[in-house]
């Protein structure tokens, strides 16, 4: 028999037929934005390594909140980038510091937006460490208490959702302890829980100026070569309560993510982190990609690997392409 009888092409024929089929699709309910906020007002500070995206005083950013409440984006993702720094982070603790008066303001004007906050020392940190440091070493349980008070501030200011992102030992049954003892056990925890030691997060760490000044983060953040470890993670927070697990950076380790959804019944997320947006904002910007086509196709890939959640950069262009035409 010359010709095969199973012919996919049958299905790939016309764009009608390739909808029929069609496995996965993105919509602007699968997208967290991240946003940076800082002292000021009416500032908006473009980020140099991120094209398209800003540092926002706290009057800018509650009128991006209501763009991306208007896109039909459910959330957003807070970064502070405070103007004062110390040894111990503390004014990424302070029920007054830039995040926390951030929340307040997001939640008077929109308030129906999901609003989530890193919880993580790194962007308070004089060093630069996700960690207290004490002769070189970053210290892991010192540390918990740290993100105990930041979390607990955060919830009091409003917040809907914690999401500890310092790799540390231990911090979602920390924190989960702590919320709970406040009264906050309805707020939900999402947890970075397998977040590798990525050279992708160079952009970030140039909007939030959180590169560490000494060392790397190797000692806390996990070994891209890790796949069991990445597992190890996940089971870990999910045992200390998490309540979505976030598998960071996306593309790199979609292996990851797919492991992580045949593992797991509960929500999973992925970041799509600066490096991976500034990668195809470079190249469309030098005419070598098509950047909805790249966007759009990343996005999906993500999807497809098993998230159902995506924090990216990308979510208000992709949600203002998919509003009007569905991917
Ligand atoms: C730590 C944190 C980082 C990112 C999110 N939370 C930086 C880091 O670990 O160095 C990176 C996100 C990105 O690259 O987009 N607070």
């Amino acid at each position: 028999m010359p010709f095969p009888i199973q012919r996919l092409r049958r299905l790939r024929e016309t764009e009608p037929l390739r909808r029929m089929v069609r496995e996965t699709s993105l919509t602007p309910n699968d997208f967290i934005y991240p946003v940076f906020v800082t002292e000021g007002q009416g500032r908006r500070e473009p980020i140099v390594s991120m094209p398209g995206q800003s540092r926002l005083s706290i009057d800018l950013l509650v009128k991006e909140a209501q763009e991306v409440k208007a896109l039909g984006i459910p959330a957003m993702i807070l970064f502070g980038i405070p103007d004062r720094k110390d040894e111990r982070g503390s004014s990424g603790f302070d029920p007054d510091g830039i995040v926390q008066r951030a929340i307040r303001a997001v939640k008077a004007q929109v308030p129906d937006l999901v609003l989530i906050t890193d919880v993580c020392i790194d962007e308070y940190t004089s060093h630069g460490h996700c960690g207290i440091v004490r002769d070189g070493k970053i210290l892991n349980d010192e540390t918990l208490d740290c993100l105990r008070t930041m979390a607990k501030t955060h919830a009091q200011a409003g917040a809907d959702m914690v999401a500890p992102s310092d790799m540390m030992d231990g911090r979602v049954a920390a924190i989960r302890d702590e919320l709970d003892r406040a009264g906050f056990v309805d707020l939900p925890i999402m947890a970075y829980a397998a977040k590798f030691a990525s050279c992708f997060y160079a952009p970030f760490r140039d909007a939030a100026n959180s590169s560490p000044q000494f060392g790397d983060r190797q000692s806390y953040q996990m070994d891209p070569a890790n796949k069991r470890e990445a597992l190890r993670e996940i089971d870990l927070d999910i045992e200390e309560g998490a309540d979505i697990i976030m598998v960071k950076p996306a593309m790199p380790y979609l292996d990851i993510i797919s492991a992580a959804r045949e593992r797991t019944l509960l929500p999973i997320a992925a970041y799509q982190v600066s490096g991976e947006y500034s990668m195809i904002k470079a190249a469309a910007q030098a005419g070598w990609l098509d950047e909805r086509r790249a966007m759009l196709e990343s996005l999906l890939s993500i999807k497809r690997a098993g998230a159902e959640i995506i924090l990216t950069y990308f979510a208000k262009e992709a949600a203002g392409l998919l509003q009007s035409r569905p991917a």
